[in-house]
């Protein structure tokens, strides 16, 4: 079995995990200087795009393609790599496809569709200009594009709009949800969908502090929220997206309202990946190897299913005992280290609540 990595920025996550299966991993980057290029097997560097992972994959004759790339912007021509390769070479790609996509990169369209598919979403307009606004303050502008917080602003008053548009001609204008942000995971392949547990993230602020910046935890317990509707809502997202891959998806929960808001998906890996892996024991980056080998089904999953708390802190640069190899797994490890230099976080896990406090109190 040889399949064709696309992106090596992720890859030391499941390095040790390609080599556990007997894979012949080979690899396509686009800069020469990233990091993880010693591990593959081979390792291609090619201009940005997806012509060169395409004449690589040909070339090497790999069985499977697995594009890991966590940003947004190269997530359509993927797509689009996707239904050409499977359609004119009979090569799985293991990716979101060109609706999916188009559906989900775009905010604006992905609140279109969940209006279609019948999911709660806040009430929002389009605005193009500060004074179409109709919606009550405080509200949250956004752009249709965007990740980590970018270009979002919760405005409290018509100045902030005013402002807003100082700088952009027009906003998605969301209702602004007090409460519970969520996260979940959904793995989808060859129209099978599994909704992983839920993520609990933190509560929204009128500051509109980004989830990356907050301590969350796994699994999700929010007072009068049902972890079941959480992944039944997630499940029907994920079957009329019906693609293949990770989904992974932003919901909010509004005690007051004791309504659950669906909010973005995003069709990439992710940052909820590692508390995913730390409550239930499933890595979704594996399951992207699964999907290319074979070896991805409800069965599988179920087998595997763990249970354990777990909680990610952001700790700037982790100073502590290092993890067993492999260090980006809980197969042999009670926490991981994971993201950049001076924007580190741990994510741990035990199995109980105390446990868990002990766990963290030694790591930070
Ligand atoms: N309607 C809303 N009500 C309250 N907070 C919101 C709302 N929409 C977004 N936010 C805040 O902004 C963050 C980023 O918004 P999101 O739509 O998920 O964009 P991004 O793609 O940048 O993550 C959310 O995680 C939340 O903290
Ligand atoms: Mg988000």
């Amino acid at each position: 079995m040889k399949i064709l990595f696309i992106g090596s920025r992720l890859y030391d996550d499941i390095d040790w995990y390609v080599k556990s299966k007997g894979v012949e991993s080979v690899l396509t980057e686009s800069n020469e200087e990233a990091i993880n290029l010693d591990l593959p097997d081979q390792v291609f560097i090619v201009p940005r795009g997806m012509d060169g992972p395409k004449q690589v994959a040909l070339m090497q004759n790999v069985d499977a393609i697995v594009p890991l790339i966590g940003i947004d912007p190269p997530l359509i021509d993927v797509a689009h790599m996707k239904e050409e390769v499977e359609k004119e070479y009979d090569i799985p790609v293991i990716a979101a496809g060109v609706r999916a996509v188009e559906l989900t990169s775009n905010k604006i369209n992905t609140k279109e569709f969940y209006n279609d598919i019948g999911v709660a979403t806040p009430d929002y307009q389009i605005l193009n200009s500060p004074k179409d606004l109709t919606l009550d303050f405080p509200v949250v502008l956004k752009q249709g594009e965007g990740q980590g917080g970018k270009d979002i602003k919760i405005a409290k008053s018509i100045e902030d709009v005013e402002e807003y548009f100082g700088e952009f001609d027009h906003a998605l204008c969301e209702k602004f949800v007090e409460g519970s942000e969520i996260s979940i995971e959904v793995l989808g392949f060859n129209g099978e969908y599994v909704a992983l547990p839920p993520i609990y993230k933190g509560e929204t602020t009128l500051e509109g502090t980004h989830p990356l910046n907050k301590v969350k935890t796994g699994p999700c317990m929010v007072e009068g929220l049902d972890n079941n509707l959480v992944q039944h809502t997630a499940y029907k997202v994920a079957k009329n997206l019906a693609s293949d891959g990770i989904f992974e998806m932003d919901f909010m929960f509004s005690k007051d309202e004791n309504q659950l808001y669906a909010i973005e998906v995003n069709t990439r890996p992710n940052g909820t990946r590692y508390l995913t892996t730390a409550t239930c024991g499933i890595n979704s980056l594996c399951e992207l190897v699964n999907m290319a080998i074979g070896e991805f089904s409800l069965a599988n999953i179920s087998d595997k299913l763990q249970y354990y708390y777990s909680t990610e802190i952001p700790i700037g640069n982790y100073e502590g005992s290092s993890p067993k190899e492999p260090v980006k797994s809980f197969e042999e490890n009670d926490f991981v280290v994971h993201g950049p230099e001076g924007y580190q976080r741990v994510t741990a896990r035990a199995n109980s609540k105390e446990e868990l406090e002990n766990l963290v109190e030694k790591l930070t």
